[in-house]
């Protein structure tokens, strides 16, 4: 039976629906007069709107590859958005009967994915007793040379737990040992709240496919660009599925992910989102202490988001449709990633947007007795 991929569908079909939208992981966008100076809208309103490289523009592969150590344009593949990349990452690689270790909590896309195209799962947890770090021996028990991907989203969402270069050293070590591919999500790479960016598990190991993008640290979902970062054997095997998806991305998109991409604009955008984050989660953190006894949390270290455990006698997807039809506040209940008991918050909107609809949550919590 086809598994449907239930988070993005209850996002989607509310998130525009509410006065509050506190669902979101990413971080608030910005506009194209933020962005490009008066010159260059003049020239990109001008643009001729062809066909684009499927490959991706030759100069935005080039501000890509420059955020990986070590990598040429030709271990780069644009898509559009990290969901595409996510896609064809898992069209290619996962056939029925291989085994794919799941990283669990995660983004549900590669989970549902993976079913769809007949794998043997194997899931292992972050430990929320580890502040959502793995237990490596465990990770190291449950992969054997029958493994052939191991999918791993770092930053993590839900929780933003960041691995350290030891934990990304021994896993590439275990995949190593086993012949194992690695896939990293790493949508939220440069939304750091501690300031060290998280390094690239491309770094690590040679068999890795990193899907990126530029939804949530570099705040712009709606350009829909992705990308892939592989060896280039694997990249040309992608890129023979992709001729039979989207075929290229956006011109108008890449001429604006051009200008994010670029070395300065890319740290001044990265930088707003960190700044942006930080405010946010102390505000968020003083929300939640006025509420004593009723939440579990681990601070996240990357991501416009926050996980916490609730002590409410209240399913969390029943929760969050209380919320959303009596207060117009939505979040993400932890039902979406098979963890009821908890509720992932969007920190990543402006500070007064998300004080008010904290206000609504604590406002729906109160009506029901908490
Ligand atoms: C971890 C992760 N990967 C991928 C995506 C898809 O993002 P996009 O296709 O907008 O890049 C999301 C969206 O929430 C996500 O959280």
């Amino acid at each position: 039976m086809f598994v449907r991929f239930e988070m993005e569908r209850f996002q989607s079909i509310y998130e525009n629906e509410v006065d509050f939208n506190l669902s979101d992981s990413g971080n608030h966008p910005m506009s194209i007069n933020d962005l490009l100076d008066k010159d260059e809208i003049e020239k990109f309103l001008s643009m001729e709107i062809y066909y684009g490289y499927t490959q991706g523009d030759p100069r935005l592969l080039k501000v890509i590859k420059d955020w990986y150590p070590n990598t040429n344009e030709s271990n780069i593949l644009l898509t559009n958005g990290s969901a595409e990349a996510n896609f064809i990452m898992a069209w290619t690689l996962i056939k029925p009967g291989d085994e794919v270790v799941l990283v669990l909590p995660t983004y549900m896309q590669v989970p549902g994915l993976a079913k769809n195209f007949g794998a043997e799962i194997k899931t292992i947890n972050l430990k929320e007793e580890l502040d959502w770090h793995l237990d490596l021996n465990e990770l190291e028990e449950l992969v054997t040379p029958n493994t052939k991907l191991i999918s791993i989203c770092n930053p993590n969402n839900p929780t933003g737990a960041v691995m350290t270069d030891e934990e990304m050293t021994a896993i590439a070590s275990i995949a190593r040992t086993n012949n194992a591919y690695i896939h990293s999500d790493e949508v939220y790479r440069g939304s750091e709240l501690g300031g060290k960016e998280t390094r690239s598990f491309i770094e690590f190991y040679e068999k890795t496919i990193v899907c990126c993008g530029l939804s949530k640290s570099f705040a712009h979902p709606g350009l829909r660009i992705g990308w892939l970062v592989a060896n280039e054997e694997l990249i040309e095997e992608i890129w023979a599925h992709k001729d039979y998806t989207s075929l290229c991305a956006s011109v108008l998109s890449q001429e604006i992910a051009i200008k994010i991409m670029e070395k300065k604009t890319r740290s001044q955008v990265l930088s707003r989102s960190s700044e942006m984050l930080k405010n946010n989660l102390k505000l968020f953190q003083s929300w939640l202490d006025s509420h004593t006894g009723l939440f579990t949390f681990v601070p996240p270290q990357a991501g416009g988001m926050a996980f916490v455990g609730y002590a409410m006698n209240i399913n969390s997807m029943e929760l969050a449709h209380k919320l959303r039809t009596e207060q117009s506040v939505l979040i993400v209940p932890g039902d979406c990633y098979g963890m009821d008991g908890y509720l992932r918050f969007g920190i990543g909107s402006h500070a007064d947007y998300l004080s008010q609809g904290l206000e609504l949550v604590s406002k729906g919590i109160k009506s029901i007795g908490c």
